[in-house]
């Protein structure tokens, strides 16, 4: 594969940026460096600077379920672009966007649009706080928030007795005092949450979780779990957040929530919701969203909020996931992915030191590499430490053979609208040639 233009792009992007690139997960540091530089996308496949094509299960690492450069979507960025960008006032195509959403959605009555998945965590948090008085938040490990200082903090030593501290940051830079906001404790365990409530009940503002915590592998969670956590912040005045920023949208148009009949106090969004321009937002109940500043006293602002390109981008996105027969699609596509995982790719992993388990949701689908059977696989201590040097090599030969994954062991691959039967027979063909010469 020739890689001269992308080597180009990396050495010119190593003196400008920190580390090479403008979001950690770019620089490829897991699979060993040099990323393929991006041109183009059109529908399931993207294009590289020397002009190789690969089939693309990043899709943006989940915004692009239409593929690249929709032509509905292209064409509604392109007539709002010359009537102008940005105008920090109250314009109609925000208000599309929004009915769409509330109206079809029927566990959110209000929302908020913002520019990042962050941002909307980060003030989903604080609006948290504001409206029940108090300070804690529970997240769970494994599950990923956005960048926010508050959300970037892990397990520390205190975990197990609540004596001592209760979280470490888990990044220079945010002060301890953010750390001791937030309990994080592991996934699938009733027991610790009850503790830490029996801890700190008074002052827990809310739980927050990722829908289905896709950020360290898919972590498919007991539905029975999320149903007590609705029930235990419930009976404690506390508020559940469901973090749908990656399941938003994309598990169906009423995400996890929707699917699985959930009721949470607030919901977070990004990626999809923005068809590919930076949108996130927070929604929920009325009695609560209305604390946000005009309505209320917590502040919460953002210049380009709303933005127009951005919300006709969503809106054009958003429709037609609702008119079109998207998800039914999708949902035929990951059958067969399954059916021929199971086919062709289970038989050759017999001879094989390590096993690959095919976990999907949806369109969501994560390959967890382990030395064991398959496991239904919850928590972030049950994947394999060694699972990322075999998906560094089973990843440069499918990016060889034109298919692009996640460059980490750890990331989840979606499927796109417009890919056929045919790009899975691909993408099975290509990992089935990688697991036979790595
Ligand atoms: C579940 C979840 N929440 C929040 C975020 C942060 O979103 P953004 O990268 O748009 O800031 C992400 C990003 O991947 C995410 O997966």
């Amino acid at each position: 594969m020739n890689t001269s233009k992308s080597n180009e792009i990396w050495n010119r992007s190593l003196k400008i940026f920190p580390g090479g690139v403008n979001s950690p997960v770019r620089a490829y540091k897991s699979v060993g460096e040099h990323p393929i530089a991006i041109k183009e996308g059109h529908g399931s496949y993207i294009f590289d600077e020397d002009d190789n094509s690969f089939l693309d299960f990043v899709n943006s690492w989940g915004p692009m379920i239409l593929g690249h450069a929709d032509q509905d979507v292209s064409a509604a960025i392109a007539k709002q672009a010359v009537n102008g960008a940005s105008f920090g006032a109250i314009t109609r195509y925000e208000c599309d966007l929004g009915e769409l959403i509330v109206n079809n959605i029927k566990h959110i009555e209000q929302i908020r649009f913002v520019s990042s998945g962050t941002e909307a965590v980060m003030s989903a948090l604080r609006l948290a706080r504001g409206f029940t008085g108090k300070n804690k938040i529970i997240k769970f490990e494994g599950c990923y928030h956005g960048h926010y200082d508050g959300m970037l903090v892990k397990a520390g030593s205190g975990l197990l007795t609540f004596s001592g501290d209760i979280s470490e940051s888990s990044s220079p830079g945010v002060p301890e005092g953010f750390s001791r906001e937030t309990i994080v404790l592991p996934l699938d365990d009733e027991e610790l949450v009850t503790q830490a409530f029996k801890n700190y009940g008074n002052d827990i503002a809310a739980i927050i979780i990722e829908a289905m915590p896709a950020n360290s592998g898919l972590l498919k969670q007991r539905i029975d779990f999320i149903k007590f956590l609705r029930k235990i912040t419930k009976e404690n005045k506390s508020l559940l957040i469901m973090d749908e920023v990656i399941t938003g949208f994309r598990l169906g148009f009423s995400g996890f929530c929707g699917k699985y009949n959930i009721d949470p106090d607030l919901v977070t969004y990004g990626k999809i919701i923005g068809g590919g321009l930076p949108v996130g937002a927070f929604a929920g109940k009325k009695e609560i969203m209305q604390n946000l500043s005009p309505a209320g006293k917590v502040y919460q602002a953002g210049t380009l909020s709303g933005n127009p390109l951005a919300m006709v981008a969503g809106f054009t996105t958003l429709k037609k996931l609702l008119e079109k027969d998207v998800y039914q699609k999708l949902n035929k596509l990951s059958a067969l992915l399954i059916t021929e995982f199971n086919d062709k790719i289970k038989k050759l992993l017999k001879d094989k030191k390590y096993n690959i388990q095919l976990i999907v949701e949806d369109s969501i689908f994560w390959l967890n590499i382990s030395n064991t059977a398959d496991v239904d696989i919850r928590k972030v201590t049950d994947i394999w430490d060694g699972a990322a040097d075999i998906y560094s090599k089973i990843f440069w030969k499918m990016l060889e053979s034109g298919v692009h994954m996640a460059p980490s062991a750890y990331e989840v691959g979606f499927l796109s609208y417009p890919m056929e039967e045919k790009d899975i027979h691909l993408f099975v063909e290509s990992l089935e040639n990688a697991i036979k010469t790595s």
